[in-house]
């Protein structure tokens, strides 16, 4: 168990370098991130070794882990305060991940719903064993770091729980070694639809670009996508997810970007013209100055390289001590 007292939870969240991060990432999520890492000991990893159970194109993961890193700087993570590193450049990652693979059973692993569902969409892929035992090495991003909460969406909660399980039980063995993680709902951001299927999640995955707004999306191609957003033909300006999602999701992009609620939003508005162009001049300049340190970061590599090193440092100092620990408590013959 972690030995120090420790004044505010430690909250650990990861995120997968795979596809390019949407203003639903942005509103939903990482914006919270960056309020959370000043109320609590926030360690963030980009997890490329999970995306490896996917990764078949030589090239690919670096760049997108190198771009998803000055993208969480470019939103506002400070080094200097949360923690934020590459799990590759963590190699406990993968030795714990090991000892949790011996740890979980083949029976819980072939009851994730995530396998099951990735496994079948990929029937004519190849379907590697990575993909099976990811639970195991998500375990380990989660124990390494002593996490006192870890929150996620639904999706990812049999993850979690199956990491609690593993946890005690590596616990009843070989004597208390992790910290048993709670399961917390994220703090709730905005909901942001597709914008032109606005029943539809704004998701990486949908048909589409004309409705998903990028983080690196030029001004000019966010204000037509906005100005093509897609409505309905009542004419009236009210919020309703239900019965006017179109319009609602615009309200609640433009309130999300103003921090006003989307009540007072739609009080203001009696015409959807001026609504889609007000929504979308609110995201340009929302996403301005996230654009402009995302591009100055990625234009100094070396800069970022040096904050990706600062935060695999603080990470490996508190991982190598978990996997000590580990080792010592299974009994495992020291190399000294
Ligand atoms: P994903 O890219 O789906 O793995 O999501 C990464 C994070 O962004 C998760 O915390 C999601 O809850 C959040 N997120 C993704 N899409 C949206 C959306 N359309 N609206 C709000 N939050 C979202
Ligand atoms: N499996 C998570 C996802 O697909 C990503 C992830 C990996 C994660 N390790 C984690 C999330 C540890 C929380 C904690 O989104």
């Amino acid at each position: 168990m972690r030995r120090y007292p420790c004044p505010v939870p430690r909250v650990l969240s990861c995120i997968q370098p795979t596809g390019v991060v949407h203003l639903g990432n942005y509103l939903g999520a990482l914006r919270n991130w960056v309020v959370g890492q000043h109320e609590c000991d926030a360690f963030h990893g980009i997890v490329d070794l999970h995306a490896l159970t996917v990764t078949d194109r030589p090239g690919v993961l670096g760049t997108s882990t190198l771009e998803l890193a000055a993208t969480l700087f470019a939103v506002g993570l400070d080094p200097e305060v949360a923690t934020v590193f590459v799990q590759s450049h963590v190699p406990e990652h993968a030795q714990l991940g090991w000892v949790m693979e011996c740890t979980v059973s083949y029976g819980e692993l072939s009851r994730m719903t995530q396998f099951k569902d990735k496994s079948a969409k990929r029937e004519a892929d190849f379907v590697s064993a990575g993909l099976f035992t990811y639970p195991a090495l998500q375990a380990a991003d989660i124990l390494l770091y002593d996490a006192d909460e870890v929150p996620v969406g639904e999706d990812q909660r049999q993850h979690i729980e199956i990491t609690r399980d593993v946890a005690m039980r590596f616990n009843g063995r070989f004597g208390d070694t992790f910290v048993v993680p709670k399961i917390v709902t994220p703090r709730a951001g905005a909901k942001v639809t597709d914008l032109q299927e606005p029943t539809a999640k704004m998701s990486k995955s949908s048909n589409t670009d004309a409705g998903i707004v990028y983080l690196l999306d030029e001004p000019a191609a966010i204000l037509k996508k906005f100005k093509r957003a897609v409505t309905d033909s009542d004419g009236e300006v009210r919020f309703d997810r239900a019965e006017k999602p179109g319009v609602s999701n615009l309200i609640e992009i433009l309130a999300a970007c103003t921090s006003r609620t989307p009540q007072q939003v739609a009080g203001e508005y009696t015409q959807y013209g001026p609504l889609k162009a007000d929504a979308g001049e609110a995201v340009v300049e929302i996403l301005a100055p996230i654009q402009h340190r995302y591009h100055e970061l990625m234009g100094d590599k070396a800069e970022l390289s040096r904050l990706l090193r600062t935060g695999a440092e603080k990470a490996r100092a508190v991982a190598s001590a978990t996997l000590e620990r580990t080792y010592t408590n299974i009994g495992m013959l020291s190399p000294e």
